[in-house]
């Protein structure tokens, strides 16, 4: 799918922090059902951007890398939304991501954020929010955002008031 020039970013984080708030202000802004998912080397700030995305969205508890778990599902009080942060990385097979529920998640009206999204490519929803990482000196990193559907762009506006402060 191809997508639209007006619906694409680039944002430059300059540390840890900055991409924290990058993420909580998205976060902040999912709507039911809405799949971002987070592509980029190891070390490139994934995790660090979910932590801040579990915070704008109301994830009480903290979150942290999901080493051992490939899921982990934070429930918020309010809606009783469920927010499905999950890693990718040791998945092997297409079967294993089945198995692990991935395919009813990413069609549910719950959230779901994916590291290395890449590998699960062919189980992936048309529409998604997709945040390419770039590691470049020091601690800067080159996040690249775009939406593939129209309704994804209010994520990228919200992205863009907050880098304009
Ligand atoms: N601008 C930045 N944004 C995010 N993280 C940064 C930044 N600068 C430095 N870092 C550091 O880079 C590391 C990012 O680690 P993180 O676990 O978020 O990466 P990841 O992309 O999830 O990697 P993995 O694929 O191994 O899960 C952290 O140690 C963090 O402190
Ligand atoms: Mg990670």
């Amino acid at each position: 799918m191809s997508v639209p020039a007006s619906i694409t970013l680039e944002i430059e984080s300059l540390n840890v922090e900055e991409t924290e708030a990058l993420g909580a202000a998205l976060g902040a802004q999912l709507d039911p059902g809405d799949v971002v998912c987070l592509e980029g080397d190891l070390g490139a700030g994934k995790t660090a951007l979910v932590r801040g995305v579990g915070r704008g969205w109301g994830v009480l508890e903290r979150v942290t890398s999901p080493t051992f778990t490939l899921v982990h599902e934070h429930r918020r009080t309010q809606d009783d939304r469920v927010l499905y942060h999950v890693d990718c990385y040791r998945l092997e097979r297409a079967a294993d991501a089945w198995s692990l529920g991935l395919e009813e998640m990413l069609h549910s009206t719950d959230n779901v954020v994916l590291e290395w999204p890449e590998r699960v490519a062919e189980m992936l929803p048309d529409g998604r929010l997709w945040i390419e990482f770039e590691i470049g000196d020091d601690t800067r990193r080159t996040l690249r955002v775009s939406a593939s559907e129209d309704r994804y762009a209010h994520l990228i506006e919200a992205l863009r008031s907050r880098v304009a402060g």
